[in-house]
């Protein structure tokens, strides 16, 4: 039974998945390794639930031995059922341009139980990515997967070639945080990719959705497309296991048509101060005040200064007429409360079964 599997090829990779990630359903539900917010109780939370969730290892990585060795002994002492001896049943993800790749090997080679994947993302260089798939691979002994985000066909093919990953996560333009600048929806992202790849030979590499997809619907569209998992950030920031202020989680649920009240921009990065992006990337998020006097001809200098007084007002700093960056997709109007994370990765797979259900007519 194919159900929604666009290809035998995807509906395989569903269960080369399943082996690697025993613990987890079918379709696998990833949550996105968002630096700084997704942490230990994000992660273990969705992984708990039967879905991949990922740590946000981010750029800085001067804890990253901490907080590995802090779900390690959270997950010791209460284990995920089905997880495969030797492996911690939740994913890192890497920012590849900032983070050092020696740390993550070493940290890698001491860890008694080794991530179930790594996610890499945004290199400054090609080849980078190389070095860090052969790192790892190393460093784990094979026992970790390589996940690694990609936003255009022609990356896609490239690295299929060179780093021959686990996983190839397909990041449309709706995503929210960062990504390319010129890329495409996923709509049309995701079949390119899937018929390139398998035109080229490599359709042996399983391909995850990710960029807009929030709910059940999304989760049928992106197998649909040629997906075997899919992965969601926007939707787990209305958790309260995600790392934001009430006041940015409040702003993800209050803001709707995200095509409108999203945009991707660079100016919240310089607000921020979060320097060092490839030029090709920018991030998006939802429409505040701090961008509007941007596109007004605010200079950037007063804008920071407006941006350092709204830090002090706490959760009032956030929201349409905030000031504060609040990175998130356009996914953003279909997300209508905060949910634990565990029971958003129940709620989206009851409702991709059911849509599966509609769709054999059975409902
Ligand atoms: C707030 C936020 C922070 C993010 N941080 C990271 C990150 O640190 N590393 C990374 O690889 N992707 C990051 N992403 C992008 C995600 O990997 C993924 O592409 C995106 O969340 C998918 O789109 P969605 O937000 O519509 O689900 C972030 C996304 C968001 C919303």
């Amino acid at each position: 039974m194919l159900g929604l599997f666009n290809s035998k090829a995807a509906w395989q990779h569903s269960y080369t998945l399943r082996a690697h990630y025993p613990w987890a359903a079918s379709p696998l539900i990833a949550s996105a390794p968002m630096r700084l917010i997704s942490t230990t109780p994000l992660a273990i939370a969705v992984s708990r639930a039967g879905g991949l969730g990922f740590l946000g290892g981010g750029t800085d990585l001067s804890n990253f031995s901490l907080l590995l060795n802090e779900a390690t002994a959270t997950l010791q002492s209460f284990p995920i059922p089905n997880t495969p001896p030797g492996i911690l049943p939740i994913g890192v993800g890497f920012i590849c341009w900032g983070a050092d790749l020696s740390t993550a090997i070493s940290v890698i080679e001491l860890a008694p139980l080794k991530p179930a994947a790594v996610w890499i993302f945004a290199p400054r260089e090609p080849k980078d990515l190389i070095a860090w798939t052969e790192g790892v691979r190393k460093a784990s002994n094979g026992k970790t997967k390589i996940w690694i985000q990609i936003g255009t066909v022609a990356m896609a093919l490239d690295v299929a070639k060179s780093c021959r990953p686990d996983v190839l996560v397909i990041q449309g333009s709706d995503a929210g945080g960062h990504g390319l600048a010129q890329s495409s929806s996923i709509i049309t992202l995701l079949p390119e990719c899937a018929d390139t790849l398998t035109t080229e030979g490599f359709e042996d590499i399983p391909l995850i959705a990710t960029g807009g997809i929030v709910d059940g619907r999304g989760v049928a569209a992106a197998l649909t497309l040629g997906a075997s998992g899919v992965c969601m950030g926007t939707r787990f920031l209305a958790s309260p296991e995600a790392v934001i202020s009430d006041g940015y989680r409040n702003a993800v649920v209050e803001a709707k048509d995200g095509g409108v009240t999203t945009a991707r921009t660079t100016v919240y990065d310089q607000l921020r101060g979060t320097v060092g992006w490839p030029e090709t990337y920018n991030g998006r998020g939802v429409l505040n005040e701090s961008f509007r006097d941007h596109e007004r001809g605010m200079s950037e200098v007063e804008n920071k200064k407006l941006y350092e007084n709204a830090m002090k007002l706490g959760d009032q700093g956030w929201g349409e007429n905030g000031r504060m960056t609040t990175y998130a997709g356009t996914g953003v109007g279909l997300i209508h409360k905060v949910m634990p994370a565990g029971e958003i990765v129940k709620e989206v797979l009851w409702d991709f079964r059911k849509s599966l259900l509609k769709t054999e007519g059975e409902l």
